[in-house]
């Protein structure tokens, strides 16, 4: 029976373990995941700001910052790129793989000071956070 109950609280903890990954990184890249997204957080609100206002140098420099703060190749020594590598999902890495690619889009439109590609970018940058955390930051943000 205790074996049982012992096997039962196992296969609990893997399948819970497996959610979606997020939970079940090491706290200190939980805590840089964190960081990371209060920065982007911060930056698409000045970016905003930035975009009603024609302010195309300040929004270069803050699309920039985003493109660089790739939580892949930021501050990780190898055996923590190797566990986001193994526990986060393929589809959580190419989401955001894709966002900072879009920053980097932004970079250039801004530099051209074209407002419509800015505003489309923007844009499509909120439908990733709001695609993201539907999926994966469900325990972050329930409402979703
Ligand atoms: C590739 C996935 C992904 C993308 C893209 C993404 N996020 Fe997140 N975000 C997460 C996850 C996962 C969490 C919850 C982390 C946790 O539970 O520890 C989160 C949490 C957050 C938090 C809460 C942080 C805290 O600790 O209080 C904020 C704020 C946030 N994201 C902002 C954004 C913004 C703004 C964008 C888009 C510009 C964005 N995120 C794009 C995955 C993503």
């Amino acid at each position: 029976m205790k074996k049982l109950i012992l096997s039962l609280l196992l296969f609990t903890k893997l399948f819970a373990d497996q959610g979606t990954g997020v939970e079940s990184l090491s706290p200190e890249l939980r805590a840089l995941l964190s960081q990371e997204m209060l920065a982007l957080e911060k930056g698409m609100h000045s970016i905003f700001s930035d975009i009603i206002s024609g302010n195309y140098e300040e929004i270069v420099i803050t699309a920039e910052q985003i493109q660089n703060s790739f939580i892949l190749k930021q501050k990780l020594s190898p055996s923590q790129r190797k566990e986001l590598q193994t526990k986060l999902p393929k589809a959580f890495i190419h989401l955001d793989q894709g966002f900072h690619e879009s920053a980097g889009e932004l970079v250039n439109a801004a530099e051209f000071e074209d407002k419509k590609l800015s505003i489309e970018i923007f844009t499509k940058m909120t439908n990733t956070c709001v695609k993201c955390h539907s999926t994966y930051a469900k325990s972050r943000f329930p409402n979703f």
